[in-house]
Protein backbone atom coordinates (compact mmCIF):
# COMPACT_ATOMS: atom_id res chain seq x y z
CA UNK A 1 0.00 0.00 0.00
CA UNK A 2 1.12 3.48 -0.75
CA UNK A 3 0.26 6.65 0.89
CA UNK A 4 0.85 10.15 -0.26
CA UNK A 5 0.81 13.39 2.14
CA UNK A 6 1.10 16.82 0.49
CA UNK A 7 2.01 19.57 2.59
CA UNK A 8 5.31 18.88 4.81
CA UNK A 9 4.20 21.02 7.31
CA UNK A 10 3.30 20.49 11.13
CA UNK A 11 -0.39 18.39 10.39
CA UNK A 12 1.28 16.76 7.27
CA UNK A 13 4.74 15.93 8.75
CA UNK A 14 2.58 14.93 11.51
CA UNK A 15 0.12 12.52 10.07
CA UNK A 16 2.95 11.24 8.18
CA UNK A 17 5.15 10.22 10.95
CA UNK A 18 1.65 8.37 12.45
CA UNK A 19 1.09 6.54 9.53
CA UNK A 20 4.66 5.25 9.09
CA UNK A 21 4.95 4.88 12.72
CA UNK A 22 1.60 2.51 12.62
CA UNK A 23 3.11 0.60 9.37
CA UNK A 24 0.00 1.76 8.11
CA UNK A 25 1.31 1.41 4.48
CA UNK A 26 4.84 0.47 2.74
CA UNK A 27 5.41 3.32 1.45
CA UNK A 28 4.70 7.19 2.47
CA UNK A 29 5.54 9.99 -0.01
CA UNK A 30 5.53 13.37 1.62
CA UNK A 31 5.55 16.04 -1.29
CA UNK A 32 5.63 19.95 -0.56
CA UNK A 33 6.43 23.02 -2.79
CA UNK A 34 9.16 24.36 -0.35
CA UNK A 35 12.42 22.85 -2.16
CA UNK A 36 14.36 20.16 -0.30
CA UNK A 37 11.65 20.79 2.97
CA UNK A 38 9.42 17.43 2.48
CA UNK A 39 13.15 15.71 1.81
CA UNK A 40 14.43 16.89 4.94
CA UNK A 41 11.22 15.71 7.06
CA UNK A 42 11.17 12.76 5.43
CA UNK A 43 14.54 12.01 6.12
CA UNK A 44 13.90 12.49 9.69
CA UNK A 45 10.69 10.82 10.04
CA UNK A 46 12.46 8.07 8.38
CA UNK A 47 15.50 7.79 11.20
CA UNK A 48 12.86 7.42 13.47
CA UNK A 49 11.76 3.82 12.21
CA UNK A 50 15.54 1.64 13.91
CA UNK A 51 14.03 3.23 17.23
CA UNK A 52 10.09 2.91 16.69
CA UNK A 53 10.69 -0.44 14.71
CA UNK A 54 8.67 0.00 11.47
CA UNK A 55 9.23 -0.68 8.02
CA UNK A 56 7.29 1.52 6.16
CA UNK A 57 9.35 3.72 3.84
CA UNK A 58 8.88 7.34 3.90
CA UNK A 59 10.41 9.75 1.46
CA UNK A 60 10.33 13.31 0.45
CA UNK A 61 9.85 15.09 -2.71
CA UNK A 62 9.71 18.80 -3.90
CA UNK A 63 6.37 19.35 -6.18
CA UNK A 64 7.62 15.67 -8.06
CA UNK A 65 4.48 14.34 -8.82
CA UNK A 66 5.63 11.38 -10.69
CA UNK A 67 6.98 9.77 -6.93
CA UNK A 68 3.35 10.17 -5.79
CA UNK A 69 2.21 7.82 -8.92
CA UNK A 70 0.20 4.78 -7.82
CA UNK A 71 -0.88 5.87 -4.53
CA UNK A 72 -4.24 4.31 -2.49
CA UNK A 73 -4.87 6.86 -0.77
CA UNK A 74 -3.56 10.98 -0.59
CA UNK A 75 -3.86 13.55 2.57
CA UNK A 76 -3.77 16.85 1.09
CA UNK A 77 -2.66 18.99 3.71
CA UNK A 78 -1.24 21.98 1.67
CA UNK A 79 -1.79 25.72 2.39
CA UNK A 80 -1.79 28.24 5.21
CA UNK A 81 -2.76 27.96 8.70
CA UNK A 82 -4.54 30.13 10.40
CA UNK A 83 -2.57 33.15 12.76
CA UNK A 84 -4.13 34.66 15.84
CA UNK A 85 -7.04 36.51 14.58
CA UNK A 86 -7.89 34.90 11.79
CA UNK A 87 -11.45 32.83 10.99
CA UNK A 88 -10.60 29.48 8.73
CA UNK A 89 -12.76 31.26 5.71
CA UNK A 90 -9.82 33.90 5.92
CA UNK A 91 -7.85 31.18 4.08
CA UNK A 92 -10.23 30.55 1.42
CA UNK A 93 -9.08 32.04 -2.14
CA UNK A 94 -5.09 31.08 -1.03
CA UNK A 95 -6.32 27.52 0.06
CA UNK A 96 -8.39 27.03 -3.09
CA UNK A 97 -5.32 27.76 -5.64
CA UNK A 98 -3.48 25.20 -3.62
CA UNK A 99 -6.28 22.81 -2.81
CA UNK A 100 -6.75 22.54 -7.11
CA UNK A 101 -3.57 22.96 -8.61
CA UNK A 102 -2.50 19.84 -6.12
CA UNK A 103 -5.56 17.65 -6.98
CA UNK A 104 -4.96 17.88 -10.25
CA UNK A 105 -1.50 16.39 -9.60
CA UNK A 106 -2.77 13.86 -7.78
CA UNK A 107 -5.43 12.78 -9.83
CA UNK A 108 -3.06 12.50 -12.61
CA UNK A 109 -0.72 9.77 -11.62
CA UNK A 110 -3.27 8.38 -9.23
CA UNK A 111 -6.57 8.55 -10.95
CA UNK A 112 -7.71 5.25 -8.34
CA UNK A 113 -6.72 7.24 -4.72
CA UNK A 114 -8.69 7.49 -2.26
CA UNK A 115 -8.20 11.68 -0.95
CA UNK A 116 -8.86 12.83 2.14
CA UNK A 117 -8.49 16.76 2.71
CA UNK A 118 -7.52 19.02 5.63
CA UNK A 119 -6.52 22.32 4.47
CA UNK A 120 -8.82 24.93 5.33
CA UNK A 121 -11.75 26.06 5.42
CA UNK A 122 -12.28 22.43 5.58
CA UNK A 123 -15.77 21.84 4.28
CA UNK A 124 -15.32 24.40 1.12
CA UNK A 125 -11.64 22.98 0.38
CA UNK A 126 -12.93 19.17 0.27
CA UNK A 127 -15.53 20.78 -2.27
CA UNK A 128 -12.91 22.33 -4.48
CA UNK A 129 -10.97 19.01 -4.29
CA UNK A 130 -14.27 17.40 -5.55
CA UNK A 131 -15.16 19.52 -8.17
CA UNK A 132 -11.17 19.26 -9.26
CA UNK A 133 -11.07 15.46 -9.25
CA UNK A 134 -14.31 14.94 -10.55
CA UNK A 135 -14.48 11.21 -8.98
CA UNK A 136 -16.92 10.03 -7.34
CA UNK A 137 -17.75 11.78 -3.77
CA UNK A 138 -17.25 8.31 -2.19
CA UNK A 139 -13.57 8.86 -2.94
CA UNK A 140 -13.27 12.76 -2.07
CA UNK A 141 -13.81 13.32 1.60
CA UNK A 142 -12.66 15.91 4.59
CA UNK A 143 -10.93 15.47 8.11
CA UNK A 144 -12.41 17.37 10.69
CA UNK A 145 -14.91 15.55 12.71
CA UNK A 146 -12.60 13.41 14.16
CA UNK A 147 -10.45 15.95 15.35
CA UNK A 148 -13.37 18.24 16.85
CA UNK A 149 -15.18 14.98 18.67
CA UNK A 150 -11.44 14.21 20.26
CA UNK A 151 -11.27 17.71 21.94
CA UNK A 152 -15.05 17.11 23.05
CA UNK A 153 -13.83 13.66 24.20
CA UNK A 154 -10.80 14.95 25.67
CA UNK A 155 -12.68 17.94 27.68
CA UNK A 156 -14.94 15.27 28.90
CA UNK A 157 -12.48 12.70 30.26
CA UNK A 158 -11.00 15.76 32.34
CA UNK A 159 -14.02 16.74 33.60
CA UNK A 160 -15.20 13.53 34.58
CA UNK A 161 -11.90 12.47 35.54
CA UNK A 162 -12.38 9.26 33.74
CA UNK A 163 -10.51 7.79 30.81
CA UNK A 164 -10.67 9.15 27.11
CA UNK A 165 -11.13 5.82 25.76
CA UNK A 166 -14.68 5.30 27.33
CA UNK A 167 -15.85 8.43 25.27
CA UNK A 168 -18.12 7.69 23.03
CA UNK A 169 -19.41 11.07 21.16
CA UNK A 170 -20.54 12.48 17.54
CA UNK A 171 -20.51 16.00 16.18
CA UNK A 172 -21.84 17.08 12.86
CA UNK A 173 -21.79 20.08 10.74
CA UNK A 174 -19.34 22.18 9.40
CA UNK A 175 -15.69 22.44 10.49
CA UNK A 176 -15.94 26.10 12.14
CA UNK A 177 -17.75 27.61 15.31
CA UNK A 178 -21.46 26.28 13.70
CA UNK A 179 -20.26 22.63 14.87
CA UNK A 180 -23.12 20.32 16.06
CA UNK A 181 -21.98 18.62 19.14
CA UNK A 182 -24.86 15.85 20.67
CA UNK A 183 -25.22 15.62 23.96
CA UNK A 184 -27.90 12.64 23.13
CA UNK A 185 -25.46 10.64 21.09
CA UNK A 186 -22.44 10.68 23.81
CA UNK A 187 -21.55 8.15 26.32
CA UNK A 188 -19.06 6.75 29.26
CA UNK A 189 -18.71 3.29 28.95
CA UNK A 190 -22.18 3.43 27.62
CA UNK A 191 -23.81 5.80 30.05
CA UNK A 192 -25.70 8.70 28.74
CA UNK A 193 -23.08 11.67 29.43
CA UNK A 194 -25.81 13.81 30.66
CA UNK A 195 -26.67 11.15 34.19
CA UNK A 196 -22.90 12.10 34.72
CA UNK A 197 -22.61 15.61 34.36
CA UNK A 198 -24.50 18.95 34.85
CA UNK A 199 -26.14 20.76 32.28
CA UNK A 200 -24.13 23.52 32.67
CA UNK A 201 -20.24 22.11 32.52
CA UNK A 202 -21.66 20.17 29.23
CA UNK A 203 -22.66 23.16 27.85
CA UNK A 204 -19.27 24.89 28.80
CA UNK A 205 -17.51 22.03 27.58
CA UNK A 206 -19.40 22.20 23.93
CA UNK A 207 -18.93 25.84 23.42
CA UNK A 208 -14.87 25.17 24.36
CA UNK A 209 -15.03 22.63 21.45
CA UNK A 210 -16.64 24.83 19.20
CA UNK A 211 -13.43 27.20 19.88
CA UNK A 212 -11.24 24.45 20.52
CA UNK A 213 -8.76 25.25 16.99
CA UNK A 214 -8.79 28.82 18.21
CA UNK A 215 -7.71 28.36 21.48
CA UNK A 216 -4.72 26.52 20.36
CA UNK A 217 -3.92 28.74 17.72
CA UNK A 218 -4.22 31.84 20.25
CA UNK A 219 -1.24 29.56 22.73
CA UNK A 220 0.58 29.00 19.67
CA UNK A 221 0.25 31.69 17.30
CA UNK A 222 -0.67 29.15 14.51
CA UNK A 223 -3.02 26.31 14.51
CA UNK A 224 -2.86 22.84 15.75
CA UNK A 225 -0.92 19.77 14.29
CA UNK A 226 -0.58 16.79 16.68
CA UNK A 227 -4.36 15.87 16.69
CA UNK A 228 -5.28 16.72 13.47
CA UNK A 229 -2.00 14.94 11.82
CA UNK A 230 -3.16 11.69 14.51
CA UNK A 231 -6.88 12.15 12.71
CA UNK A 232 -6.67 12.13 9.41
CA UNK A 233 -4.08 8.95 9.74
CA UNK A 234 -6.98 7.52 11.88
CA UNK A 235 -9.01 7.93 8.43
CA UNK A 236 -5.91 6.38 6.08
CA UNK A 237 -6.05 3.07 8.45
CA UNK A 238 -10.17 2.96 8.53
CA UNK A 239 -9.67 2.48 4.57
CA UNK A 240 -6.31 0.63 3.97
CA UNK A 241 -7.35 -2.09 6.79
CA UNK A 242 -11.23 -2.25 5.73
CA UNK A 243 -11.87 -1.68 9.14
CA UNK A 244 -15.83 -0.01 8.53
CA UNK A 245 -15.09 2.45 11.46
CA UNK A 246 -17.88 4.95 11.87
CA UNK A 247 -15.96 8.39 12.25
CA UNK A 248 -18.17 11.98 11.75
CA UNK A 249 -16.26 12.94 8.16
CA UNK A 250 -17.10 15.75 6.00
CA UNK A 251 -19.15 14.16 3.17
CA UNK A 252 -21.41 15.19 0.32
CA UNK A 253 -24.78 15.07 0.92
CA UNK A 254 -26.99 13.90 -2.39
CA UNK A 255 -30.64 14.22 0.08
CA UNK A 256 -29.56 12.65 3.22
CA UNK A 257 -30.75 14.94 6.29
CA UNK A 258 -32.60 16.63 3.72
CA UNK A 259 -29.32 18.04 2.25
CA UNK A 260 -28.13 18.55 -1.46
CA UNK A 261 -24.88 19.26 -3.01
CA UNK A 262 -22.87 20.26 0.18
CA UNK A 263 -20.09 19.16 1.41
CA UNK A 264 -20.74 18.55 5.82
CA UNK A 265 -19.94 16.83 8.58
CA UNK A 266 -21.94 13.61 9.07
CA UNK A 267 -21.18 10.00 10.55
CA UNK A 268 -19.99 7.70 8.08
CA UNK A 269 -18.68 3.97 7.63
CA UNK A 270 -15.14 3.83 6.43
CA UNK A 271 -13.31 1.26 4.93
CA UNK A 272 -11.50 0.19 1.49
CA UNK A 273 -14.05 1.54 -1.14
CA UNK A 274 -13.80 5.35 0.98
CA UNK A 275 -17.02 6.26 2.10
CA UNK A 276 -19.40 3.09 2.29
CA UNK A 277 -22.78 4.69 4.37
CA UNK A 278 -23.73 7.82 4.77
CA UNK A 279 -25.43 7.40 8.26
CA UNK A 280 -28.60 9.30 8.71
CA UNK A 281 -29.54 9.96 12.89
CA UNK A 282 -32.94 10.59 13.63
CA UNK A 283 -31.82 13.81 14.75
CA UNK A 284 -35.02 15.81 16.81
CA UNK A 285 -36.38 19.46 15.86
CA UNK A 286 -33.44 21.71 17.86
CA UNK A 287 -30.35 19.09 16.56
CA UNK A 288 -31.86 19.68 13.05
CA UNK A 289 -32.46 23.41 13.21
CA UNK A 290 -28.58 23.65 14.46
CA UNK A 291 -27.48 21.02 11.43
CA UNK A 292 -29.32 23.55 8.87
CA UNK A 293 -27.84 26.74 10.74
CA UNK A 294 -24.33 25.19 10.11
CA UNK A 295 -25.35 24.01 6.76
CA UNK A 296 -26.34 27.39 5.35
CA UNK A 297 -22.83 28.82 6.54
CA UNK A 298 -20.98 26.45 4.62
CA UNK A 299 -22.76 26.90 2.15
CA UNK A 300 -22.26 30.91 1.73
CA UNK A 301 -18.61 29.90 1.59
CA UNK A 302 -19.21 27.28 -0.62
CA UNK A 303 -20.99 29.93 -2.60
CA UNK A 304 -17.58 32.06 -2.26
CA UNK A 305 -15.60 29.60 -4.28
CA UNK A 306 -18.60 28.71 -6.69
CA UNK A 307 -18.36 33.07 -7.64
CA UNK A 308 -14.00 32.83 -7.78
CA UNK A 309 -14.09 31.37 -11.36
CA UNK A 310 -11.10 29.37 -10.76
CA UNK A 311 -12.65 26.96 -13.76
CA UNK A 312 -12.73 24.26 -11.19
CA UNK A 313 -16.28 23.21 -13.05
P1 LIG B 1 2.04 24.54 7.68
O1 LIG B 1 2.27 25.93 7.21
O2 LIG B 1 2.87 24.01 8.80
O3 LIG B 1 2.21 23.54 6.45
C1 LIG B 1 1.61 23.74 5.22
C2 LIG B 1 2.60 23.28 4.16
O4 LIG B 1 1.95 23.34 2.88
C3 LIG B 1 3.86 24.14 4.06
O5 LIG B 1 5.00 23.35 4.30
C4 LIG B 1 3.81 24.70 2.66
O6 LIG B 1 5.10 24.85 2.05
C5 LIG B 1 2.98 23.64 1.95
N1 LIG B 1 2.42 24.09 0.68
C6 LIG B 1 1.89 25.30 0.38
N2 LIG B 1 1.51 25.32 -0.92
C7 LIG B 1 1.78 24.09 -1.43
C8 LIG B 1 1.60 23.50 -2.69
N3 LIG B 1 1.05 24.16 -3.72
N4 LIG B 1 2.01 22.22 -2.87
C9 LIG B 1 2.58 21.53 -1.86
N5 LIG B 1 2.77 22.05 -0.62
C10 LIG B 1 2.37 23.31 -0.42
O7 LIG B 1 0.48 24.42 8.04
P2 LIG B 1 -0.24 23.28 8.92
O8 LIG B 1 -0.29 23.72 10.31
O9 LIG B 1 0.37 21.97 8.57
O10 LIG B 1 -1.73 23.35 8.34
C11 LIG B 1 -2.01 22.94 7.02
C12 LIG B 1 -3.46 23.21 6.67
O11 LIG B 1 -4.31 22.37 7.45
C13 LIG B 1 -3.93 24.64 6.96
O12 LIG B 1 -4.80 25.08 5.93
C14 LIG B 1 -4.69 24.50 8.28
O13 LIG B 1 -5.64 25.51 8.47
C15 LIG B 1 -5.34 23.16 8.07
N6 LIG B 1 -5.78 22.48 9.29
C16 LIG B 1 -6.97 21.81 9.22
C17 LIG B 1 -7.44 21.10 10.29
C18 LIG B 1 -8.72 20.34 10.18
O14 LIG B 1 -9.26 19.91 11.19
N7 LIG B 1 -9.23 20.11 8.99
C19 LIG B 1 -6.70 21.06 11.56
C20 LIG B 1 -5.41 21.75 11.50
C21 LIG B 1 -4.99 22.44 10.40
C1 LIG C 1 -8.21 23.38 14.02
O1 LIG C 1 -9.38 23.12 14.30
C2 LIG C 1 -7.36 25.27 12.73
O2 LIG C 1 -8.90 23.78 11.79
C3 LIG C 1 -7.84 23.90 12.66
O3 LIG C 1 -7.27 23.23 14.84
Amino acid sequence: MKVTVVGAGNVGATCADVIAHKELANEVVLVDIKENFAEGKALDIWQTAPINMYDTRITGSTNDYSKTANSDVVVITSGLPRKPGMSRDDLISTNAGIVKSVTENIIKHSPKAIIIIVSNPLDVMTYCAYLTAKIDSKRVFGMAGILDTARYRAFLAEALNCSPKDIQAVLMGGHGDTMVPLPRYTTVGGIPVTELISKEKLDAIIERTKKGGGEIVNLLGTSAWYAPGAAAAQMVEAILRDQKRIFPVCAMLNGEYGLKNIYLGVPVKLGKNGIEEIIELKLNKEEKELLDASAKSVKEVMTVLDNMNMAVK
